[in-house]
């Protein structure tokens, strides 16, 4: 919407993991690094943590772009509370192999078989199991048998767990300590730092054609991390919505105040601490939650953070009624919005 007003290309705060945005902070060019050095082990587990939005994703997104398919095959799984046999099939599909209705000794057979396949042709197979904090020890434990399959001394699968902070809890049960024999590099992707935030948003700024239009006050950036602590998702909501408000208000030149004036409305949509990426998901946590009896184990997170395992029911219906709140916000800022376009368009033609 604002793109045009700015003369942008392409949309700079998208929140979708695109690889042709990817910025080396000095924190994922480091967990970059522990990805190819696990690529060039060939075997094992490799461990990667951050928090919801710190870029895990686009991480090995922008690794799996850069194989070559004709030395590895990548099997890429987003795990949603896998169970072991699950994970099984999910790995077989992934690598293109007919898991329905196979019985669970089959299947590893037939993952056993394309796995020597690959390595009697040179080349190797890389399993990337992503959201990993959702796996079952069950499931973890068969990703621990896979990594025996061999020909000769080689290892026939590596594997790549990627998730959330809880992932580390997991694997440090004591259940898992022949598990924690087999990860060769374990590494945490923490956030940016403030000259690593600017450096972010003008590169993906840049990235979508800016030209310095909407120029943003050096303090400007200073809130922008102050209210993201650095988080690449946080930092491309905040701007999203920074953005369409300069837009609003025909505005070039953005400032501490217009930060803040967007991390108040964001606030206030929501109460508590209002962070960014809590808006976009609380609404679909709550859902989820109330949803999914499975889920009953583990609150949601609220906005301020806290856990509402105490009184699911009476918080979260209030959450439910926040995010109804927040998506007539919406609507009534699009409202407005295509407002302000059709009048731009009627001034321009006119
Ligand atoms: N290093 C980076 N360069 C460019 N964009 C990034 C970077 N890290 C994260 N992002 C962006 O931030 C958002 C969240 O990243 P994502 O990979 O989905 O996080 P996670 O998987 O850790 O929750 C996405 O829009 C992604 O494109
Ligand atoms: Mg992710």
């Amino acid at each position: 919407m604002y793109e045009s007003f700015y003369g942008l290309t392409g949309r700079p705060f998208q929140l979708s993991p695109d690889p042709s945005y990817f910025y080396g902070s000095r924190e994922h060019k480091r967990a970059y690094a522990y990805l190819e050095y696990g690529l060039h082990q060939g075997e094992g587990f490799i461990v990667i943590t951050g928090e919801v939005g710190a870029g895990k994703t686009l991480l090995v997104r922008n690794l799996l772009d850069h194989l070559n398919p004709d030395q590895v095959v990548a099997a890429h799984v987003v795990s949603t509370q896998l169970d072991a046999d699950d994970l099984l099939r999910a790995v077989a599909a992934s690598l293109g192999l007919p898991a329905r209705g196979v019985d669970k000794g089959s299947l590893l057979a037939e993952l056993e078989r394309f796995l020597q396949r690959l390595a009697s042709e040179n080349r190797r197979a890389l399993l990337v199991v992503d959201e990993a904090q959702n796996l079952t020890l069950r499931a973890v434990e068969e990703l621990r048998m896979l990594s025996n399959f061999q020909m000769g001394s080689r290892a026939l699968l590596q594997s790549f767990l990627i998730g959330q902070p809880e992932l580390r809890r997991i694997l440090q049960s004591p259940g898992m300590q022949q598990f924690r024999q087999r990860v060769i590099a374990s590494y945490h992707l923490g956030p940016l730092d403030l000259a690593e935030t600017q450096g972010y948003i003008q590169h993906r700024l840049t990235h979508a054609g800016w030209a310095g239009d909407p120029e943003l006050e050096e303090d400007a950036y200073k809130a922008i991390f102050a209210f993201t602590e650095g988080v690449p998702r946080r930092i491309n909501l905040l701007c999203n919505r920074l953005l369409l408000a300069g837009f609003l208000a025909e505005q070039h030149v953005l400032g501490t105040t217009d930060v803040e004036g967007v991390a108040k409305e964001i606030r206030e949509e929501l109460g508590g601490s209002g962070r960014p990426d809590d808006i976009a998901e609380i609404g679909e946590r709550v859902r989820e939650y109330h949803t999914d009896p499975k889920r009953t184990g583990e609150a949601p997170r609220g906005w301020n953070g806290s856990s509402e395992g105490s009184d699911p029911d009476g918080q979260s219906r209030d959450r439910i009624g926040a995010g109804a709140s927040e998506l007539s916000a919406r609507v009534s800022r699009l409202e407005k919005a295509v407002t302000h376009l059709l009048e731009l368009l009627r001034r321009r033609s006119g």
